[in-house]
């Protein structure tokens, strides 16, 4: 049974001794993205800081390791990719509920919606406010009416305002610029405190005609179900502890940022556009949502990796059979380096395949395919593969003038957003095809050899 809410999923990580609360007062201003750090560093516990100086808890850290991706996927490491792959393969209809719905127990309007009334925590030293980046925004195409999911960030600039990055090439900027052609104002909802599938959903790179219900619906293995927003013509999910409905003035641009951001860097304050608030509903006493994101690892870079990789995956093996996996590390922020486990059917397929990665929309800057002997979930391999098998003059390629991946700090922030362009990084560190390579030196049957005396004298203890 896929978890129906927030609240389900908070009580599965404390049934996992994966969820501790504070009681004493934390300060929302750098006190609790210093919490999250020292957990985040330790593989520890998602935190509900329930003295924080509002009257709602905030509960944070809830995607920041792996073993809690398994868990809100119900599955194990042998069992996630499949689980995935089956999910992204049998999208389902979202249901529309009618009538009272707990996303929207509370709702405030006109002079009642205050954010200053929700915990709104100031991460990191530089940041430019309090900001939200829990925060889902459903928004719509609005020629096609297709529905998408996304998380973008948002900075409380007032009681009923807020300024956000949307990058071009993100759907929700995408819709936002389909709007000013049409002459539309545009319309979205942030949903906070979700079912942990619909986060996970919001990751998944999927093509433009594609309706995000019908993704999150096949990863759930149950329709999400939906509810008519108050003030703006959308569907939010009805067990949402949060809903901020809003609207865009596309006229008029605020000073955001600095915010440290997932690359590890702070992205500098530039004019961005202003959302204003039309309506916030609530279940009744909500649970707000905090997340860190900053240098890697954060829950940012633990929310998009398994849905990056299945993504990348699935397109890659459409037109390369034999890929057999991906790996999109947080390292790279899980966007910036890419490697690619596949078996060449003929010379240059690996190139092919390096290439279709770089065109996709995370816009890798180093992508490398190696064989699949390679373990490329471990550095040392990869880095063996890329220090003994490329030759450097045939396997390595720099492809000038690609789209700047997201927030590279190396391309400067003097350009518009969707004036930035970068270059990458290909390497084949598969051996050349066709010809004959050195044996790899082993020692076959080394696992089950039989060398009791290995066993150091503490391992030998009790038995
Ligand atoms: C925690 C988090 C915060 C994010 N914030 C932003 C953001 O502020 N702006 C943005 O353009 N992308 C942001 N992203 C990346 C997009 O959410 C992500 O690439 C997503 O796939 C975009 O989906 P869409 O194109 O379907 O809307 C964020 C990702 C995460 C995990």
């Amino acid at each position: 049974m896929p978890y129906q809410d927030f609240r389900q999923f908070l009580d599965a990580l404390r049934r996992e001794g994966d969820l501790i609360e504070v009681t004493r007062p934390v300060d929302l201003k750098y006190e609790v993205g210093k919490a999250l750090k020292q957990s985040y560093v330790h593989d520890g516990p998602a935190i509900i800081f329930k003295n924080n100086g509002t009257e709602f808890p905030l509960a944070a850290g809830l995607y920041s390791t792996r073993s809690k991706a398994l868990l809100a996927f119900e599955a194990d490491e042998d069992t996630i990719f499949a689980k995935v792959l089956h999910g992204l393969d049998n999208p389902m209809p979202p249901l529309l509920l009618n009538g009272a719905t707990p996303c929207q127990e509370v709702i405030l309007t006109g002079a009642d919606i205050d954010l200053s009334r929700f915990p709104i925590p100031t991460y990191s030293p530089k940041d430019g406010g309090p900001y939200i980046t829990a925060g889902i925004v459903v928004s719509k195409d609005p020629a096609t009416g297709m529905a998408d999911v996304g998380h973008y960030r948002f900075q409380i600039t007032g009681k009923n305002t807020m300024s956000f990055l949307a990058q071009p090439f993100h759907r929700f900027g995408k819709n936002l610029a389909k709007c000013r052609e049409l002459k539309r104002k545009p319309q979205a909802a942030i949903v906070l405190g979700t079912d942990p599938i619909l986060a996970y959903t919001a990751q998944v790179q999927s093509p433009d005609a594609t309706d995000d219900w019908q993704v999150a619906g096949g990863l759930r293995g149950a329709p999400v179900e939906l509810v008519r927003c108050k003030t703006i013509d959308l569907e939010v999910p009805a067990t949402a502890e949060v809903v901020i409905e809003f609207e865009v003035d596309l006229g008029e641009t605020v000073m955001e940022g600095p915010l440290g951001e997932y690359t590890g860097y702070y992205t500098p304050a530039s004019p961005k556009p202003v959302a204003h608030i039309t309506a916030i509903t609530h279940r009744k006493n909500p649970y707000f949502q905090g997340l860190l994101t900053g240098k890697p690892v954060t829950e940012n870079h633990i929310l998009k990796e398994i849905p990056f990789e299945a993504s990348v995956w699935r397109t890659l093996k459409a037109q390369f059979p034999t890929v057999e996996r991906v790996a999109i590390p947080p390292s790279g922020g899980v966007s910036f380096y890419v490697v690619i486990a596949m078996r060449p059917r003929f010379a240059g397929e690996a190139r092919q395949a390096i290439l279709a990665a770089m065109a996709s929309n995370i816009r890798p800057k180093w992508v490398i395919a190696v064989e699949p002997d390679i373990d490329i979930y471990n550095p040392d391999e990869v880095e063996w593969a890329m220090s003994f098998r490329v030759r450097p003059e045939h396997d390595v390629f720099v492809v000038p003038s690609t789209p700047a991946g997201p927030l590279d700090p190396s391309v400067g922030e003097g350009a518009a957003l969707a004036a930035r362009t970068s270059s990458a990084v290909g390497i084949d560190a598969t051996r050349p095809f066709g010809e004959t390579f050195a044996d790899v030196a082993d020692v076959p049957g080394w696992q089950s050899y039989n060398f009791p005396e290995l066993r150091r004298p503490r391992d030998q203890a009790g038995r």
